[in-house]
Formats: C-alpha cells, structure tokens, sequence
C-alpha cells in the first residue's frame, strides 16, 4: 500500500453538491488540494484509485518512463468516439501506429502547411471586421472555426469551409460530446453503458457521435476519391518535388496510400479512428491556446505592443524563429494548458522517488498544477512572457510539460507552434486587443482547458 501519510480522498458516489463542484471547478478544486497537502494525493473514484502528481521531479520520472505507457481506464470513456487512435490505444498496437504516423509531421511537410493556415487565418481576419468596433464579444467560436479549417485543409487534405457557414455542427457535437464525458469520467452510474445510453445525456452522446463519425467519413471518402483521381492523372514526377526528392505525404494521405498498397494493414475502421482523433485534438487544443492568448494580450497591453513589433518585424518567419511570440505561447500554455492533465494505469509496482504506486492503481500528471509551482514560476497566476525568454535555463527542464514529454508527447506539437505563431502573428498584426474589464474566464477542464464563459474582448482594427 501507499504511505499513510499520502493525503486521500473518497469519491465512491460523491454527494449531488459535492459532484456539480468538482465537475465545475475541478481546477480550482485540485489547486486547493495541492496547495492543502502538497504535490502527491489520492483519489478514489469509486474502486479506483488516482495518486495525482505535480512536483517536476516527479513528472520527469514518470513521463520517462517507458514502461508506463499505457493511459488509463478514464480513456475509455473516449473509445465511443476515437477507437483504438494513437490518443487512446496502447502497448504493440500504438507503436506500430505511431511509427507510421510520425513522418506526417516532419518538418518539410509542416512548410507545405504555413500558406493553406495563412490563407484561414485571412478568411478568420475579415470575419473579425464586423466585430471591430470597440464592443465586447466572445472570440471563441470565430477561433474554433479557424481551427478546424486548418486542420483540415492540412493534415487531412480537405477544404472545409467552416468558417463561411454560420455555425458548424461539428464543432457543436464536439462540445456536447467533451461537455457529457467530462460528467461521466466522474460518474460510477453514468459509467455503465447499458443504462447510460438510455439517459438524456446518453442520448446526447450519441446524437453527437452520428454527426462525428458522418463528418469524417466524409472526409475520408472525399479525399480517397481525390487520391485515386490525382493519381489516375498525374504522372511519376508528380511524387517529386522541384529537385527531384519524394515528397513526403500529409497525414490522410499516407494512411489512405497504405491501405491501398497493403503495407500498414489498415482497416477503414482504423483510418476513422485517427482522422476522429486527429481532427479532434488538431483543432480543440490549438483553439484553446489561441483564444486564451489573447485574452492574457488583451489584458497585458505591453506584451501585446512587444509581440505585435516582433509580428511586424519578422512578417513571414513564422517557420522560423519568433522568440518573443515563442515565450508568449509558452506563458499561456503554463497558465492555460490545453490538456491540463493526463493520466497511465499502472500495470507493474511502480516506484516514483520514496513512494511505491501499486499495481492496478492509476497515476495522473497534473500539468495545470505543475505550472503553478512558484520554486520554478514565482508568482505564477502573473501572465509574463519573460520567464520563457531570460529564466528558462533556469527552470527544472519538466517546469514546463504542455505538449507532455517521452514516448507519449504531442505529436502534433510542431503543427501546433506553427498554427499558433502564424495566426496570432496575422491577428496582431490586423487588430488591436483590448480587454472586457467586466470578464474574466472560467477555465473548466472538459478534457482540453475551455472557457466557461467564453472568451470575451474587444478588438480595434490597426491603421
Ligand atoms: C496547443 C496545442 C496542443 C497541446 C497543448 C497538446 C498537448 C498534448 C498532450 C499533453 C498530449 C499527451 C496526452 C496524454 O498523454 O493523454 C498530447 C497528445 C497528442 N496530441 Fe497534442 N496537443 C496540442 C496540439 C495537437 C495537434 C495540433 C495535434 C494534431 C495535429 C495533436 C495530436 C495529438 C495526438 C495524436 C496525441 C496522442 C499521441 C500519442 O499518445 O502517441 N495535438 N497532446
């Protein structure tokens, strides 16, 4: 067994108020724990048991550790939705997967990518003019669109259009689905599918999934079709580029071209399962981090008077360096981590300094924590850029686990700091950011970090 003095805490079926509460402030709530019992506690949920971490020593043993990589029975929750992809498989199955997923986002493919996220994020710049008038407005859905368009015209190869339809009933199915997950990950009633499917939110589930797994068929359907014609067209050199090297293929197509040719042995539930999880975590993560960058600008004029002379300055080095903007979308990473935790089951007696975690129980990184830690962030609630551009060597190198780290971390993370450089850079660059005194955002952890309340600002347009 654990060490006595590890403080626990009993959630078998927790009381009506005391559930509403953490799903709510779920945050708020493993903040105070932390800060009342310091960076190791347990949880049980029902009959399982969490041991949360948050000390940076701690997560570099676990997050190296190759022997803890299979996630935990909360991802099962997910399964409905994304299968066995990469986010949720585990052991010989998710290796295999990731080895032949990892060359859709080398770094000469991400180039090819910068111009179709460039030309989104002009469509989302002259979406904004009609909101340019000084008035507060919640910026969040005009950034989710932008998001998914950008996947989508990149990783998967498809033009989208999201953004020029007034509402996307993909993005409204991906919140009811996080929104009923995020509920039942803390429910042991709502856990049991044979009677959850029959609740309301049950009903829910699976209205959402209908409209999930339409979307991405579709999505698969249309660009195997497109495949199969290009290819039907075009000549040898077309794999080429100028000087004569194969070009290396996007995310979709490399699957599609290896179901087609035999070598992966993919099936087209198994292609769904990834474009599901790529399309999901490619566009929710990456929405979140943007619209709470600029919130954190909106509210720090003088940041924000930095990164747009740093956007100006290097217009079109977004492949490239952009120090300034980097320790911006680190700071709002540490403030706001998309995923704000993440959990592996134990499958053998594990060891994490003086403490044994045993078998069967699960442990969990509590990034949102980490990044509070004031050895390494002093007064962490304050958004300063500076920490990541003059303090980072300084700091424990797992201060600072957004994107995760070892065998398990974001794969798309270079897809990500590109989507994220190229757009903020543009937005700066067209609109000035000023706050909504009366707002502050409600962080709520519905898997990725999302704002309760929207994320309110008013933007001006720039001479
Ligand atoms: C700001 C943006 C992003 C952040 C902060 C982020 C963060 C993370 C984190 C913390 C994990 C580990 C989750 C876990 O262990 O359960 C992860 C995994 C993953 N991410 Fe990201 N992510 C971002 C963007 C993206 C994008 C743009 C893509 C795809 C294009 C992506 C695809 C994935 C996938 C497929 C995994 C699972 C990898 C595996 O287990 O092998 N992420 N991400």
């Amino acid at each position: 067994m654990l060490p006595f003095k590890i403080p626990e805490f009993n959630l078998p079926l927790a009381s009506c108020t005391v559930f509403w509460r953490i799903i709510q402030e779920i945050l708020n709530w493993l903040k105070e724990l932390r800060e009342k019992h310091g960076s190791v506690f347990r949880i049980w949920f029902g009959k399982d048991l969490m041991v949360m971490f948050s000390d940076p020593e701690d997560i570099k043993q676990l997050l190296g550790n190759n022997q803890l990589l299979t996630k935990s029975r909360n991802y099962e929750l997910l399964e409905p939705w994304l299968g066995k992809g990469l986010l949720t498989n585990g052991g010989e199955s998710w290796h295999r997967r990731r080895k032949l997923l990892t060359p859709g986002f080398h770094f000469r493919i991400l180039g090819e990518f910068k111009e179709p996220m460039e030309e989104n994020c002009r469509i989302l710049v002259r979406r904004l003019k009609t909101k340019a008038d000084g008035e507060s407005f919640d910026i969040y859905p005009y950034i989710t669109l932008f998001a998914l368009d950008a996947i989508c015209e990149t990783a998967m190869g498809i033009k989208k259009h999201a953004q020029l339809q007034s509402d996307s009933e993909y993005v409204q199915a991906v919140q009811s689905i996080c929104r009923v997950m995020h509920k039942q990950s803390f429910s042991f009633w709502q856990r049991l599918n044979v009677f959850f499917k029959h609740t309301k939110p049950g009903k829910e589930r699976e209205a959402a999934l209908k409209v999930l797994h339409d979307e991405t068929n579709r999505v698969i359907k249309q660009r195997r079709e497109q495949l199969i014609q290009e290819r039907n067209e075009s000549r040898p050199e077309a794999d080429q580029d100028d000087i004569g090297v194969k070009r290396r293929l996007a995310f979709l197509d490399m699957l599609l071209l290896s179901q087609m040719e035999g070598g992966a042995e993919l099936s087209d539930t198994d292609i769904r399962e990834e474009v599901d999880t790529f399309m999901f975590e490619g566009h929710d993560t990456t929405s979140s981090a943007i619209a709470f960058a600029l919130s954190l600008l909106s509210k720090n004029p003088e940041v924000q008077q930095r990164a747009f002379e740093e956007a100006c300055e290097l217009e079109g080095s977004e492949k490239e360096s952009m120090p300034y903007l980097e320790a911006v979308i680190k700071e709002t990473l540490r403030i706001y981590p998309s995923v704000p935790f993440f959990s592996r089951k134990v499958l053998e007696d594990l060891q994490v300094g003086k403490l044994t975690v045993r078998k069967g129980a699960s442990i969990s990184c509590l990034i949102y924590m980490l990044h509070r830690d004031p050895n390494n962030f002093p007064d962490p609630e304050r958004f300063n850029p500076d920490r990541f551009l003059y303090n980072e060597k300084q700091m424990h190198p797992f201060a600072f686990a957004a994107f995760s780290a070892g065998p398990r971390n974001c794969i798309g993370q270079k897809f990500a700091m590109l989507e994220l450089k190229t757009s903020l850079s543009m937005l700066l660059r067209s609109y000035r950011f000023l706050a909504d005194e009366d707002h502050q955002p409600k962080p709520l952890a519905e898997l990725v970090t999302k704002s309760g309340n929207g994320i309110r600002l008013r933007i001006l347009p720039r001479d």
